[in-house]
């Protein structure tokens, strides 16, 4: 055991939680105070020294160990392991509901919205050769649509594997183990999982209509993050866009700093705000990815991502001695896609789509007496009284929703569930009314 286990912890411990203690500790291994194989004091004089209850204590050694930093090694107690990983968010966020009639947990597409794929493939015929290590990584004619509409005059691209792909490349990277990184509250589920099991700490900000809460963002800048993620528009779970001066007031706070943006456009074009990027005015620290998985279908795996050219060299580097590039085929499959008046117009189509069936629930909520936030992307952020009571009063009228906890980057908020609006296509009326009344449902008492 160290000896000086409480001084290092207590000097990196500025949240008296169980999240809190353990980011003090990761930090600590991060920065190389602790070092693997130390044992830790047991749970019961952590809590004494420190002034905090067994139980948080006793969480925070399971946080730390699904992230892979701690191990349990039989008698010693817990030991400083190597970093691991341990998808626990993603996984709590996503429990398929595929027993119920109406699963509203998933994010997904409607699958009778995406372009034809099989189409597609038959256009583009012999037009695609197989290819060879040597070939330019993305194919001829990509670049110049995607710039058509990219946010800004952006100096690189490269084209991969999905978004998630993007965010886990650009953090394995650019972040090291105990680094701080701001990212909204609430946040997607695997990014926050991503950011765990990599040892880095997430600093949330939360968010209003127009995007991240300045004051706030100003407090977690002190803290000296390397990195900031964002989603600029159909932000999953709210829906919020972020407005274009909240854009630029973020970037006025940002610049001259180090920070690294990254920007997560998930929904890319069924999203009905415009396209936009902090790029626009920090062009030389923005990477801005862009998904086609809503848009042209989830299993083409395939994202655009622009960034300064030497961090894009960086990236492709890296992918040199892994995946290498993006298949070409599938990426002459998006090229056709993103060129062909029939498919751009069921892109579209699509867009009004999803934006009317949202509009029409979050109506219908409102109406009920159920306020959201948000105005576009798939899905609606419900504020219920209790997330567990709210999930089983829906599961008894075979509807699912996504827990909001797993979203949330602190412990203690308000709840909510993540309702996918874009697959709702009928009776929204009595919807929402099952929707209303899981929210005021409080949570069952048990026996005395
Ligand atoms: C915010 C966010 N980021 C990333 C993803 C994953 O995108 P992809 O399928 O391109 O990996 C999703 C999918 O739901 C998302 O909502």
């Amino acid at each position: 055991m160290v000896t000086n286990f409480f001084d290092v912890v207590n000097a990196r411990l500025d949240e008296r939680t169980s999240r809190g203690l353990a980011h003090a500790v990761s930090q600590a291994i991060g920065d190389g105070s602790l070092v693997e194989g130390v044992k830790l004091p047991p749970i019961r004089e952590v809590a004494g020294v420190l002034e905090l209850s067994p139980s948080t204590v006793a969480t925070a050694w399971r946080l730390l160990g699904a992230a892979g930093a701690l191990r349990t090694d039989g008698r010693r107690g817990s030991v400083v392991a190597r970093r691991g990983r341990g998808p626990a968010r993603y996984r709590q966020a996503l429990r398929p509901g595929a027993s119920l009639a109406l699963d509203l947990s998933t994010g997904m597409p409607d699958e009778a919205l995406l372009p034809d794929l099989h189409d597609a493939l038959s256009r583009i015929g012999r037009s695609w050769s197989s290819g060879s290590y040597l070939d330019d990584p993305v194919i001829d004619g990509l670049v110049d649509v995607l710039r058509a509409d990219w946010p800004y005059d952006a100096e690189s691209f490269m084209v991969v594997d999905g978004a998630m792909d993007a965010l886990e490349q650009v953090a394995n990277l650019a972040l090291g183990y105990g680094d701080r990184v701001i990212v909204e509250n609430p946040s997607f589920p695997p990014l926050l999982d991503l950011l765990d099991g990599l040892g880095v700490r997430s600093i949330g900000v939360d968010v209003d209509e127009d995007g991240l809460d300045l004051h706030q963002l100003e407090t977690a800048l002190t803290l000296r993050p390397r990195a900031l993620f964002l989603q600029p528009r159909a932000h999953n779970p709210t829906g919020i866009s972020m407005s274009v001066a909240r854009a630029h007031e973020v970037a006025l706070r940002l610049r001259g700093s180090s920070v690294l943006i990254v920007e997560d456009d998930s929904a890319g074009a069924i999203a009905a705000a415009a396209p936009l990027s902090l790029g626009r005015w920090l062009p030389a620290s923005t990477i801005h990815v862009r998904s086609f998985s809503k848009s042209h279908g989830p299993d083409l795996r395939l994202a655009a991502l622009s960034a300064p050219g030497e961090l894009a060299e960086q990236l492709r580097e890296r992918r040199r001695v892994g995946q290498g590039w993006t298949s070409r085929l599938l990426q002459t499959v998006l090229l056709e896609l993103l060129t062909d008046a029939g498919s751009c117009g069921l892109v579209a189509r699509a867009r009004d789509t999803y934006g009317a069936r949202r509009d029409a629930l979050v109506r219908a909520l409102e109406h009920e007496g159920v306020p959201t936030m948000g105005r576009d992307g798939l899905n609606v952020w419900l504020p219920v009284h209790d997330e567990t009571a709210a999930l089983i009063a829906l599961a008894s009228h075979g509807v699912g929703a996504a827990a909001g906890a797993p979203f949330a980057t602190r412990e203690g908020g308000a709840a909510f569930l993540r309702v996918t609006a874009g697959l709702v296509d009928r009776d929204v009326a009595h919807l929402a009314g099952v929707l209303a009344r899981a929210a005021r449902e409080v949570p069952m008492r048990g026996p005395r």
